[in-house]
């Protein structure tokens, strides 16, 4: 959510910038500018719109400087407009800063500015803080310094970078709640809220911690607490395991098509040297439990946000099916504002691909406050939950740039089968279900790669139905979190309204919906309910309603409209299968209205505002 970048060496900066931004515009996308310094004053260019709007605006694209910052925006306080893009500055346009994150006591420290006869150009919490620290800078000639007692005024979050244009060669940069990372280049220092930015630089890479300030120069940086009696915290670069080849096309028309596509390659990944034949199980050091403490789990909670919660209905599914042990899933964002009862017996499992959604890392400290035990189930390597769990299982998706996401869900539930497989078989799963359970992990990469052979056909189905004012999701039971992740992903990137609705449930109410121009996509694994399913479509069938059946069962083409084919591996498993069309029809969806699959308008990659 938001994008920061900054850079200080030997380089013109406003390449590096641009391409940065251009890097980060997945995590928002509505304003974008940049500051340089020069000759003792700023030269600020920013604008609504896109990286590219901001490039192509006046003389942007040639302003000389080795040393500047850059922000690309998803708005928060304050619509979006060339006025409200950051960076912002003070009166006398010395100071310039980019932030991500809220400053929760704007409007307190805009009124008592503007009671000093500051002039406020913007609507913006971020603006505050260009001035609050312009007005230290009378007091000391430390730009740290200025930063750092600024920052004692500001309630609320921040990434923050700022620019001196009196000091054209260093940079001071500071977090809270919001993250940044430093890149480490040779004789030049690289500055971004995420290391997308980076990668393409430099692999040595330090992550700040909440708390922290730095002061960048071309030839270094230098870390200290934000307290008012500062410490040195003497940071030392690590090496990222990250490529720029991660970040790239890589001939792929947009980033949900390649990372659709890679979902078995991320499968395969996140199963490497996890798998256990020996004892039929699974093996998750990072959890750092023996098998004692595994049994000891009285019950299983999975918090997460949006689709990281479906995944996380599937995870309980599992594990009350292979360990029986009792298990929910709730939305992170609820449950940090409902004063949860915390079970210190119970494994809380905080689920998050980006490991910086804010509302998912309060409960996790919600949790930790109250003795809860924690582990993470994330995607990024060094994020905010990552590290404020310290044990879990990454899911080695490889990073995801689409905002919708798709392979870090698959990973999710893939990382949740192998820990029901461990509970199980600590507990009372047999080792012949346990290896049932192995073979059918091990199956479901070359199952993905079939699943995705049939894409034309899927794109074909999409072109048809894409012009539907609504459609229904139906599923039950294990198909049921399938359909809210169905029905959310058509939402998000194609902007159909779609509902998602319990096959059970239908005829309680939503039945009166369906007619000729409201299909229904229903999900029907080859299991248990699979005649209570046929039912369902039955019943939409006789009211005229057109229905896409998704299944793995042997059914004959006639049960409905269309029917696209999923292969099996083990009922537990297909979920995790029967998902991945409903990412297609929802992309090709997305495609047919010519809309921007890869940024939906009015969202951003990771949440990290409430
Ligand atoms: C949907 C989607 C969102 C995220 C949610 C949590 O495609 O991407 O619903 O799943 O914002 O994000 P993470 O997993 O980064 O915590």
């Amino acid at each position: 959510m938001c994008g920061i970048v900054g850079y200080v060496g030997h380089r013109q900066a406003v390449p590096v910038l641009l391409e940065g931004l251009h890097r980060l515009e997945y995590r928002g996308y509505d304003s974008a500018g940049l500051a340089l310094p020069y000759r003792g004053k700023l030269r600020v260019r920013k604008t609504q719109g896109r990286v590219k709007d901001l490039r192509d605006k006046g003389d942007t694209a040639t302003l000389p400087g080795n040393v500047g910052i850059a922000h690309t925006r998803w708005a928060t306080h304050g619509e979006p407009s060339d006025a409200n893009a950051h960076p912002h500055t003070d009166t006398s346009s010395r100071i310039a800063v980019v932030h991500n994150g809220i400053v929760e006591n704007a409007e307190q420290l805009r009124s008592e500015l503007t009671a000093l006869g500051v002039q406020l150009v913007s609507d913006t919490d971020t603006e505050a803080i260009a001035h609050l620290i312009a007005a230290e800078l009378d007091a000391t000639d430390s730009l740290e310094a200025a930063v750092r007692t600024a920052l004692h005024r500001v309630q609320g979050t921040y990434g923050l970078l700022v620019l001196d244009a009196r000091r054209p060669d260093e940079l001071v940069v500071a977090r809270n709640g919001s993250p940044i990372v430093l890149g480490v280049g040779d004789g030049e220092m690289f500055i971004a809220s995420d290391v997308a930015a980076l990668v393409h630089h430099t692999q040595r890479v330090v992550f700040l911690d909440d708390g922290e300030i730095a002061t960048l120069r071309a030839d270094g940086f230098r870390t200290s607490t934000l307290g008012a009696e500062p410490e040195q915290t003497d940071k030392v670069p690590t090496t990222i395991d990250m490529a720029a080849e991660d970040y790239a096309l890589g001939g792929y028309p947009d980033f949900m098509r390649k990372e659709i596509a890679e979902q078995s390659e991320a499968v395969r990944r996140a199963l490497r040297g996890r798998l256990d034949d020996r004892f039929a199980t699974a093996r998750l050091g990072g959890l750092n439990m023996d098998a004692r403490e595994l049994r000891g789990i009285s019950k299983v909670v999975f918090l997460g946000c949006g689709s990281a919660y479906y995944a996380g209905q599937l995870g309980a599914q599992l594990v009350e099916e292979l360990a029986r042990i009792p298990a929910t899933a709730e939305p992170a964002s609820e449950f940090r504002y409902r004063n949860p009862v915390v079970d210190p017996d119970a494994l809380y499992v905080a689920i998050s691909q980006s490991g910086e959604t804010l509302d998912t890392l309060a409960a996790v400290q919600e949790l930790q406050r109250k003795g809860g035990r924690v582990i993470g189930a994330v995607n990024a390597v060094g994020s905010a939950i990552a590290r404020q769990c310290g044990a879990g299982v990454f899911l080695h998706a490889g990073p995801e740039i689409s905002v919708a996401s798709t392979k870090a869900l698959t990973n999710m539930t893939v990382s949740f089968t192998m820990l029901a497989l461990l509970l199980g078989r600590v507990r009372d799963l047999s080792a012949a279900d346990g290896q049932r359970i192995v073979d059918g992990l091990r199956a479901v990469p070359d199952a993905i790669d079939q699943l995705i052979g049939d894409e034309a056909a899927i794109a074909e189905i999409a072109q048809r139905y894409a012009k539907a004012r609504s459609m229904f999701f139906i599923g039950r039971v294990r198909a049921w979190p399938v359909a809210r992740e169905g029905a959310q992903k058509l939402k998000e990137v194609s902007y159909v309204h779609a509902e998602a609705y319990q096959a059970s449930e239908l005829k309680h109410g939503p039945l009166a919906l369906i007619d000729p121009e409201m299909p229904s996509v229903v999900i029907v694994p080859d299991d248990e309910l699979l005649a209570k399913n046929i039912n369902t479509i039955e019943q939409i069938k006789a009211r005229g309603g057109p229905v896409i059946a998704v299944t793995n069962a042997d059914l004959p083409d006639s049960i409905a409209d269309d029917v696209i084919r999923v292969p099996k591996v083990a009922p537990e498993l297909d979920p995790m299968l029967l998902t991945i069309p409903l990412q297609l029809l929802a992309y090709h969806c997305a495609l047919a209205l010519g809309r921007d699959v890869d940024k939906p308008r009015n969202l951003a990659k990771s949440v990290t505002v409430e």
